[in-house]
């Protein structure tokens, strides 16, 4: 059976309370199924509690976003080693929004995937293109580039996660289709196998992203390269995040 690890990004959604709420009704629905992963990743505020509710339990905690540095006079950053110290394992590194919204550049993208790996932590480090790129047919360039980026800062005996999440496809309901992921996760398949030798650029799990849900999960699944999903909007309940699992 294909392995296949669902990543939970809730974004900036979720009170203490909700969160509380939403691990009540979790606990009572799920249920491990084998060679499936669960990682959720919910604001920083919630991570002491889902480390607090979920220890000793198959549901992995991840963060959305950490700084490069360790510490220091960085106001308002949250660093790898603290994330460590709260119950992390994994931490999502590159997303779009952080890109787009926050002016997140590819270098940028490989300091946080260095301290992330220095800690120990796994970073999930995403990829994707605009819809302008795309329309331009820049969609494997850009891709390329950011892969190079994440491949520059990545340790090799450390783990690694990667995402492709086409930008145009993020919260909208349109999603790639199965030609076009198949064409790009081969293609980012490629890339690790060459940099990285067969085995290991076969082992790294490519997760895809944008607009999954329950209806459409199954055939995205099928795809040989795809090994998980990123999931925003169908996460934040649980009866669709579990229908995805
Ligand atoms: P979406 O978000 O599932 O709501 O499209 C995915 C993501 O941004 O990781």
């Amino acid at each position: 059976m294909k392995f296949m690890m669902i990543v939970a990004n809730w974004k900036m959604n979720k009170s203490v309370h909700e969160a509380g709420q939403f691990i009540i009704d979790f606990k009572a629905a799920f249920e491990a199924k084998p060679n499936r992963e669960m990682v959720i990743c919910p604001n920083f505020l919630c991570i002491p509690m889902f480390k607090q509710e979920f220890s000793n339990s198959e549901i992995n905690i991840g963060a959305q976003n950490c700084h490069s540095e360790a510490a220091g006079a960085f106001t308002g950053e949250t660093s790898a080693s603290m994330l460590k110290s709260a119950g992390c394992g994994y931490c999502i590194v590159g997303h779009s929004e952080r890109r787009t919204l926050f002016n997140e550049k590819n270098d940028d993208v490989s300091k946080k995937i260095r301290a992330i790996q220095n800690e120990g932590l796994i970073p999930i480090a995403c990829v994707g293109e605009t819809e302008g790129e795309r329309a331009r047919g820049d969609t494997l360039g850009v891709i390329a580039e950011q892969v190079n980026a994440i491949l520059e800062a990545h340790v090799p005996d450390k783990k690694l996660i990667i995402a492709y999440e086409p930008v145009w496809a993020i919260g909208t309901g349109k999603v790639a289709t199965i030609a076009d992921i198949h064409q790009v996760h081969r293609f980012i398949r490629e890339k690790l196998i060459k940099r990285l030798g067969t085995v290991v650029g076969n082992s790294i799990v490519i997760l895809y992203g944008g607009s999954v849900n329950p209806q459409n999960a199954k055939e995205i699944e099928g795809i040989v390269d795809v090994s998980g999903f990123l999931v925003g909007g169908a996460s934040l309940k649980v009866s669709t995040l579990l229908d995805i699992y």
